[in-house]
């Protein structure tokens, strides 16, 4: 039994991502109540690593409530959903107006606002938090993005930017804005997550396609590429995945996993967001879609009997050329990526008023998240120097780099296309730049469909208003 009040915070849920963030409190100074719903865990935590710093382990919720200071601060690190809300509900009469309840899982924001709502009406602050970088992350500083009142982030924020990754200085960690303004943007880097995963996995297939490689071989590529613009944790990571090898087979251990690529809802979430809103995403939604078609193997078999040779075959005469076109047009495509993920968020922020400030959420993904790369930090300056910028893309930085890469990235979308080497996302990268350049766009088509099967109306563009034609009499133009 707790006899004082004497943790700054607590955290209830001790798997590994809750036991991971407790302990990084712990290490960084702060006392940490701590409580899992089976007390085998928080024994197991003390026993293990209870010299890091000051646990209070608790092993009912009431006694990890009084081991607070107030207002008190509870971190929920649970499985995002069900699970949540009846810790909620479990805390809820255990706490007073003032306290501060912090959910790091991975919401859904709509849960984050109602959540929130609710709880206000209790006096107490809701916190929906987006914590990324796994469990190493965690232990050793995440990216984190909180969202709830100001209120609420003056007492949390001098504790999360402690613990949260720096980089050059600065904490990966700024308030996003109000209510579920937090795991919005969480779910936004989850979406470019799935982007970026694809195409680094499409550049790879691609050149062993082209090149006739080993993984091993490629694994080289991505090393050398991880020492340029394209510097990131995935970048970094695919050298590392594409080298190992299985210990079992002596094969390359991409060729014994299976090629069905799972999801826990993140990514779709943001695409059924971003429909919501009218972001066209595309190339998240087309990560998202290839994790499901992987995973429809009965099609995938039928198809394959059905059309065993549909590719020309592939002959890349100049490698190195080769290599630096896939390079450019990763590039590209992932500048694509991040200027519809910020695009979504700019939009999100819109609907929901939440004033987030694009160029600090950059800063929040430069260090400790799983899409921590070195033009973050572009996108920083890019926001900073222009706050309402039409598209990342016609930033300075950025629309070079795309310029630069445009000639790469036709080449290696035709010769994939040619080759029969599927390459969605890189793909719906190219088409979504083209579209956006384009000076007129067959919608202008689509609209005149539209009128003349459903007098839907158009504008023109050379008057005001909206028109329609009478198709089935004497086909007049007459306002809409
Ligand atoms: C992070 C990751 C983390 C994660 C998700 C997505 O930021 O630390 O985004 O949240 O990897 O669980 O996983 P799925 O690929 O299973 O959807």
């Amino acid at each position: 039994m707790t006899e004082q009040a004497t943790a700054q915070i607590g955290v209830t849920g001790l798997a590994v991502m809750g036991r991971n963030l407790a302990r990084n409190l712990a290490r960084n100074g702060f006392t940490v109540a701590v409580h899992n719903r089976s007390p085998e865990r928080t024994r197991t935590l003390v026993a293990e690593h209870g010299d890091e710093g000051t646990f209070v382990p608790a092993e009912s919720l009431a006694d990890f409530v009084a081991a607070l200071e107030r207002p008190r601060a509870v971190i929920i690190m649970v499985k995002a959903g069900a699970p949540t809300d009846a810790v909620i509900d479990e805390l809820v009469p255990l706490l007073e107006a003032g306290d501060i309840v912090i959910d790091c899982g991975n919401a859904h924001f709509a849960d984050t606002r109602r959540r929130e709502e609710a709880l206000r009406t209790h006096g107490l602050h809701f916190v929906g938090t987006g914590v990324s970088g796994g469990e190493e992350g965690a232990l050793l500083g995440p990216s984190i993005m909180p969202g709830g009142s100001a209120e609420s982030y003056a007492k949390l924020g001098p504790i999360f930017e402690k613990i949260a990754a720096q980089v050059e200085g600065t904490p990966c960690c700024v308030h996003v804005g109000p209510d579920g303004a937090g795991h919005f943007v969480k779910m936004v880097h989850n979406g470019i997550e799935y982007a970026d995963m694809q195409l680094i996995a499409e550049a790879y297939d691609l050149l062993r396609a082209g090149l006739d490689a080993t993984p091993a071989e490629i694994a080289e590529i991505f090393r050398e590429w991880n020492t340029g613009e394209l510097e990131s944790f995935l970048i970094e990571i695919t050298a590392d995945v594409l080298a190992h090898t299985d210990a079992d087979t002596g094969k390359p251990f991409v060729d014994v996993v299976q090629d069905r690529a799972e999801q826990k809802g993140t990514g779709r979430w943001t695409v059924q967001s971003a429909l919501d809103l009218g972001i066209p995403i595309t190339g998240i939604a087309e990560a998202t879609f290839a994790r499901s078609l992987s995973g429809h193997a009965g099609q995938r078999e039928a198809a394959r009997r059905a059309f065993p040779d549909a590719g020309e075959k592939w002959q890349v005469s100049d490698r190195e050329a080769f290599v630096e076109d896939v390079r450019r047009a990763l590039l590209a495509s992932k500048i694509v990526a991040y200027a519809q993920g910020f695009d979504h968020i700019r939009a999100g922020s819109s609907e929901y008023d939440w004033n987030i400030d694009l160029g600090s959420t950059a800063t929040i993904w430069r260090g400790g998240c799983i899409i921590r790369a070195r033009f973050l930090d572009r996108i920083k300056q890019a926001y900073d120097q222009q706050p309402d910028l039409p598209s990342l893309l016609v930033a300075p930085y950025f629309a070079e780099a795309v310029a630069a890469g445009v000639p790469s990235w036709r080449r290696v979308v035709a010769d994939a296309a040619r080759a029969g080497v599927p390459a969605p996302a890189f793909g719906s990268s190219l088409s979504y730049f083209d579209a956006l350049r384009a000076d007129r766009l067959p919608a202008a088509l689509i609209q005149g469909l539209r009128d003349n099967f459903g007098a839907h109306t158009y504008q023109r563009v050379d008057r005001e208003g909206s028109f329609h034609i009478l198709w089935a009499a004497d086909r007049s133009e007459v306002a809409g």
